[in-house]
């Protein structure tokens, strides 16, 4: 994304709400966010998504991770004007060090929405659905936690039902056109409305860690 000028100083102004490294928050961010239900959506892009949910569930708490400066100074303004900041952070750093941020069994749902495909295979091992993204967010889950893909592309999403069952996930629900029902329930992301508008379908999963092993838990320890 192209930066803009007033991102940084923006940024710098809203610091309590949009945090580089917050380790210190790691084990107390229901405590801090006063809820019971942890959501965390990683990519967060301008915020669409995460500023509608936290409108629409305004007990649980809501944590977007984009690590694109320009993008989370534009999702950190939506927050501050549409006064979505109560029970809502952003971390504008880069996902992969999510173990820094975020104690194990602490986040009850993580959302992945559009994410980068990274098409070409030797990039494969940078997708948010990839192996080791997956390893982690089985330590920072709750056990009884889940996980929301959505995207549009259906390579990205036909390997992805491969690497979630692969590290022992449970998908619970799969579907190759979402968007046939309305689903008022789930926000639009603002690439999901682009895509919606092209008539393209919208593949989505939720995946659960029901089945997963202990031992495969353990090794990330
Ligand atoms: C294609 S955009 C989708 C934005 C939004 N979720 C939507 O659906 O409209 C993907 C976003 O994920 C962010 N992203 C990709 N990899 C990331 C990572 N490892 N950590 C944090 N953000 C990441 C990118 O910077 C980008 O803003």
């Amino acid at each position: 994304m192209r930066k803009k000028k007033w991102a940084e100083p923006y940024l710098c102004e809203h610091s309590d709400y949009a945090m580089d490294n917050p380790v210190s928050y790691k084990g107390s961010w229901k405590k801090i966010l006063g809820c019971s239900v942890l959501h965390v959506e990683i990519g967060t892009g301008k915020g669409d998504y995460l500023n509608q949910m936290a409108a629409m569930y305004p007990e649980e708490g809501w944590i977007g991770i984009e690590k694109d400066r320009t993008a989370a100074a534009i999702a950190c303004r939506k927050a501050v004007e549409g006064l979505q900041m109560h029970k809502q952070k952003l971390i504008v750093n880069d996902a992969e060090h999510l173990l820094d941020w975020f104690d194990e069994n602490e986040i009850d749902m993580i959302h992945l929405n559009f994410s980068d495909p990274w098409p070409k295979k030797y990039t494969h091992k940078r997708r948010l659905s990839s192996e080791k993204f997956l390893s982690m967010y089985q330590y920072v889950l709750n056990k009884n936690g889940c996980i929301r893909m959505k995207t549009d592309n259906q390579d990205l999403f036909e390997d992805s039902v491969l690497y979630f069952q692969q590290s022992g996930f449970m998908l619970d629900e799969i579907s190759v056109n979402y968007r046939r029902s309305p689903h008022p329930e789930d926000a639009i992301t603002e690439y999901e409305s682009r895509f919606m508008s092209l008539q393209q379908p919208i593949y989505r999963l939720q995946a659960s860690l029901h089945n997963v092993c202990d031992s495969k838990i353990n090794m990330i320890k």
